[in-house]
């Protein structure tokens, strides 16, 4: 009825309306204080319903047999059902079939796509569970729905089918490029993923251009072993700081720096778990009146592509070599 809910999927908590009304969207972007140029991910129940709101391709059904319902957005040429509000003013739609079956309820019973970015403020970190979105949400939407932590933990991948039939990945997630190359030819990577936008470029996806997941003080990434990362907290002084580490390494950082504020990002190799707590963690770090969040810097491969891009962002492109040369 053009209300906003607040709901669980399985990346993070999305803040949805009806995607074939402009007031629905207009109210999106007014709860989530996002720009109104930033497009919206519209939620379909089955990966058929797309046929309703955009021009499909085979190659789409390739990827929705593969990966949908998942965690994978898909963009192509929208109809004129999804109004220009809920999609930025572009001529494209990004569309989404998420796996949670609250979600996948949610849909069906609305019985019309529901438009949802995440349920964060805009600028703050994905929700991941109905406590994040209550504190950033509660009072500017109609519902919530607690369908507790997100099971994956960072948004959808985000691909685009080219004209050519190729595919551009703009955002990845837990779909890798590898995987996506099961189905696809060709996958080029936006140079938004890893890089910083030159001033002036132009980003394919406009959220790309906003400083995203961002905490409040700041976030230093540390591209080096544990002895860099040792050494880097020393040469921090006195500042209030906290390190978010692997699991290996805790017991190193608490010999050496017995006050230091250590949280756990999981074993080093289990990127799905990291991927689980980073926002959550990026979170818990707000709750604490601190100057400085260090971290590790993620490689960025299979699902380590989106563990980087996110954290990159979050650090505003702050990275700092075991050497102390700083990156950014
Ligand atoms: O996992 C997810 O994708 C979550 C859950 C709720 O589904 N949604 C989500 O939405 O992350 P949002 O709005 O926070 O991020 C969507 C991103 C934005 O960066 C937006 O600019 C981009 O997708 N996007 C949406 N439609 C697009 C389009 N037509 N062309 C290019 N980029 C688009
Ligand atoms: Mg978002």
């Amino acid at each position: 009825n053009g209300g906003l809910v607040v709901f669980p999927t399985e990346t993070v908590y999305g803040l949805g309306a009806d995607a074939t009304s402009s007031e629905a969207a207009r109210k999106i972007y007014s709860a989530k204080g996002r720009p109104s140029d930033n497009p919206l991910i519209i939620h379909i129940s089955s990966p058929g319903e797309a046929e309703i709101y955009t021009e499909t391709s085979p190659l789409y059904y390739k990827l929705a047999e593969r990966f949908m319902p998942g965690p994978l957005t898909v963009i192509m040429k929208a109809k004129p059902t999804v109004p220009f509000a809920t999609r930025g003013g572009l001529s494209t739609v990004a569309v989404r079939c998420p796996e949670n079956p609250i979600a996948n309820a949610l849909i069906k019973k609305a019985a019309v796509a529901i438009a949802a970015p995440s349920a964060n403020l805009s600028g703050s970190p994905s929700p991941t569970s109905a406590s994040h979105a209550i504190s950033d949400m509660m009072g500017r939407v109609d519902m919530i729905i607690d369908g507790g932590a997100c099971e994956i933990g960072i948004e959808s991948t985000i691909v685009k089918i080219e004209d050519d039939g190729s595919l551009t990945l703009l955002r990845p997630g837990k779909i890798t490029v590898e995987e996506l190359l099961t189905v696809a030819d060709v996958v080029s990577i936006a140079g938004a993923v890893t890089d910083k936008l030159k001033s002036g470029e132009r980003a394919l996806s406009p959220g790309m251009k906003y400083r995203h997941y961002a905490p409040r003080c700041e976030l230093v990434l540390i591209d080096g072993d544990r002895q860099g990362i040792a050494d880097y907290v020393l040469s921090q002084g006195k500042k209030r700081l906290a390190l978010i580490a692997y699991d290996e390494d805790i017991a190193f950082f608490e010999a050496k720096y017995p006050e230091l504020k250590i949280m756990s990002f999981g074993p080093a190799t289990d990127e799905t778990e990291q991927a689980k707590r980073l926002f959550s963690l990026l979170r818990e770090c707000d709750g604490l009146e601190l100057d400085l969040i260090l971290a590790p810097l993620p490689t960025p491969k299979g699902m380590g592509l989106a563990l980087y891009n996110r954290m990159i962002h979050a650090a505003a492109h702050q990275i700092i070599k075991c050497d102390g040369e700083i990156n950014g």
